[in-house]
């Protein structure tokens, strides 16, 4: 079991980390704010905003600044999540992907060239990237490839088709996951970085989604696409593994999403129960709304620590698949159960759109489904306490 329980946890947050959190809420609270309703109700990409928030640095955060980034840590990535998905999580979700899934695996596993050609523009936020791993057929059974990268000797003939790819639309660069030798099972895979511009490959309809409904989910299809030998990440047979361990670092990004959309939710409902009057008082001062804020606080605070654990994990022992499978698993259903005590504090007002808790509501239950279902967290932490 790796979430090391017996080791020293310092709970004090550095000034660069504070400062990192304060800037991260000013750019939700001041840039965000103002047109998210709008942008879940047409289902509008948040690309202005998304610049904006690669020129403040949060695309590449953990990036060494030697290629375009920001040099910070995990710590730092948690509280700037958090603040984020207060507000918009259909832009923290390309934060996410592009940190944790496309910026850490190529800074991790990718070659020099690989870094200089991809990484810096990625980490600069002057293009976004995305992680295809799901398919019609392999979701949360991701050795089950169907997609073909066929071994051409100087490229790969990539064949198949990738489903609910977030950025799909937006990206430029996208690391996919498909077989080369389908007899060596997961042993076979290999993740190559793709153009949006590569002969063969077509971006197929936005999905209409229930929440996350700003961000850009599309399936991809790709036939005959030439990829150079050069654009393989890792060697022959690597790709599984490479999905696999960066998946690990992304679900503290998601932990930390579903943690900001609750930590949301929840400011929203104590501000509403200190306004709205009931009974002839402010309904805070019933027990019956005073009890489910005190429930949600708590619960909130033991996400946070979790996530924040995960991610002390990552920059100090670099063993935190476990602990952040727990972040995730468990922030992922405060969400859900926060955001539904947070309509119901709202009443009829929390059913409209005008309140934003209806939004969260519906953003929250993504948590529970991408980079791992639930399930899958159960799986992964479950083999290790059971052994
Ligand atoms: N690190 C390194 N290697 C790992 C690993 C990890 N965290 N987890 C598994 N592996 C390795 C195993 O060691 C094994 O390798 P060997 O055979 O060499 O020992 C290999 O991977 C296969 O592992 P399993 O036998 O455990 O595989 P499994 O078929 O039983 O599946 C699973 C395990 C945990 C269910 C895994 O398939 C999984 O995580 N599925 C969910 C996939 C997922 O999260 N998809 C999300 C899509 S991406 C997304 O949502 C992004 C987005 O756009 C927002």
């Amino acid at each position: 079991m790796d979430v090391l329980s017996g080791a020293t946890m310092n709970f004090e947050l550095t000034e660069e980390e504070l400062a990192v959190r304060d800037a991260a809420r000013d750019f939700a609270q001041n840039v965000l704010k103002a047109g998210v309703i709008d942008r879940d109700r047409e289902q509008r990409f948040p690309a202005a905003e998304i610049r904006q928030l690669g020129e403040l640095g949060f695309l590449g955060m953990m990036v060494d600044p030697k290629y375009g980034g920001g040099g910070m840590d995990t710590v730092s990535y948690v509280l700037a999540m958090e603040e984020i998905s207060k507000v918009d999580a259909s832009v923290s979700v390309v934060m996410s992907v592009n940190n944790s899934l496309v910026c850490w695996g190529l800074e991790t596993f990718g070659s020099e060239e690989q870094k200089l050609k991809y990484l810096v523009p990625l980490a600069k936020g002057e293009k976004i990237g995305a992680f295809c791993l799901s398919e019609p057929e392999a979701g949360s059974d991701a050795t089950s490839q169907r997609t073909t990268a066929i071994d051409m000797g100087d490229h790969y003939l990539l064949n198949g088709t990738k489903n609910w790819i977030t950025n799909g639309g937006t990206a430029s660069t996208y690391l996919v996951m498909a077989q080369t030798d389908a007899a060596k099972k997961h042993k076979g895979i290999n993740c190559l970085i793709v153009e949006k511009d590569m002969p063969g490959f077509v971006v197929g309809a936005k999905e209409d989604k229930l929440g996350i409904r700003g961000s850009d989910t599309h399936t991809l299809m790709f036939t005959d696409v030439k990829v150079p030998k050069a654009n393989r990440v890792g060697e022959d047979g690597f790709g599984f593994k490479f999905a696999m361990k960066t998946l690990a670092g992304g679900r503290i990004g998601i932990a930390s999403q579903a943690l900001g959309i609750a930590s949301g939710a929840y400011e929203l409902a104590l501000a509403y129960s200190k306004e709205r009057k009931a009974f002839g008082k402010p309904i805070h001062e019933h027990q019956a709304i005073a009890f489910k804020l005190a429930d949600m606080a708590t619960e909130i605070e033991a996400a946070r620590l979790l996530c924040l654990k995960a991610a002390w994990l990552k920059d100090t022992h670099g063993n935190y698949d476990i602990a952040g499978s727990m972040a995730k698993l468990f922030s992922s259903e405060v969400a859900m159960r926060t955001t539904v005590e947070a309509v119901q504090i709202h009443g009829g007002y929390g059913y409209v759109k005008e309140y934003h808790v209806e939004r969260l509501m519906r953003d929250a239950k993504i948590t529970q489904i991408y980079e791992g279902t639930s399930e899958v967290q159960r799986i992964v932490i479950g083999r290790s306490v059971i052994g």
